[in-house]
């Protein structure tokens, strides 16, 4: 296939950034979008042009990283996948492909198509975790009974990967998902109750510093989410804030 890449360039956070054209040759159907990026920026290079920058690491659906608005959509067309796990069977030859980074203004641009989401770790490390005895007395945590259906949603809630789609994809830019997430894979469990509280409230504390928007039940998020974050973690959410409140 040859493709039109319309692709957002801005040299870094403080310079005015702009959609710049170019015409990307001999991609096949099997690449993945990250590949077929991979053959832009070797093409760039060998005409002495500068490399598009874009996020990376696992390319396997895993590690959250590639974030790309592609053809207005994150992650692009496909549905229940990244950008790294999207393949170019989803275009066709001639296609012209828009690809954006993930904009929030919780999210600044770094490079190109680079963004920094370090405002989700800070909100990981607000309360993302419990405290574990390691003394030596430790109970093993199998030895916990968990109903299967509390053990099933909180994994389900624990696949989150902080992609940030949910963020880029909202007209608030709201990171509701992404904490109702985190705050659900340890609302359901035993281990996750001691903190439950303190928990909760200093997670949406963080997010609402951040800048993040509030939640306006669109459902955005959950539509364009690669792990198929359900809108439950949200009503969880707001249920532990309000316990916790009270
Ligand atoms: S909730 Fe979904 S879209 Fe949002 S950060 Fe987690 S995996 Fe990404
Ligand atoms: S590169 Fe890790 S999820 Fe895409």
């Amino acid at each position: 296939m040859n493709l039109t890449l319309k692709i957002w360039r801005q040299k870094d956070a403080k310079s005015k950034g702009k959609m710049v054209s170019y015409e990307v040759t001999e991609i096949s159907d099997d690449m993945s979008f990250l590949e077929m990026m991979d053959v832009l920026n070797e093409q760039l290079i060998n005409k002495n042009g500068d490399p598009v920058a874009f996020d990376h690491d696992c390319r396997e659906g895993i590690c959250g990283m590639c974030s790309m608005f592609i053809n207005g959509e994150a992650h692009g067309p496909g549905r229940g996948v990244t950008t790294c796990q999207l393949h170019m069977r989803m275009f066709k030859d001639g296609d012209t492909i828009t690809i954006e980074p993930f904009r929030a203004k919780a999210f600044p641009i770094i490079k190109d198509l680079v963004v920094n989401r370090m405002a989700f770790d800070r909100i990981q490390q607000s309360g993302g975790y419990i405290s574990v005895n390691t003394s030596g007395n430790t109970q093993d945590a199998n030895a916990i009974p968990i109903s299967k259906q509390a053990a099933d949603t909180a994994m389900d809630a624990a696949t989150c990967i902080g992609c940030g789609a949910c963020v880029a994809t909202c007209k608030n830019s709201s990171a509701m998902l992404f904490v109702g997430a985190k705050v659900s894979q340890y609302a359901l469990l035993p281990q996750g109750q001691v903190e439950a509280g303190e928990r909760v409230l200093n997670m949406v504390e963080q997010m609402d510093k951040e800048g993040f928007g509030n939640c306006t039940n669109t459902g955005a998020c959950e539509i364009e989410c690669p792990k198929g974050i359900s809108l439950e973690n949200i009503a969880r959410l707001n249920r532990e804030y309000l316990k916790a409140s009270v």
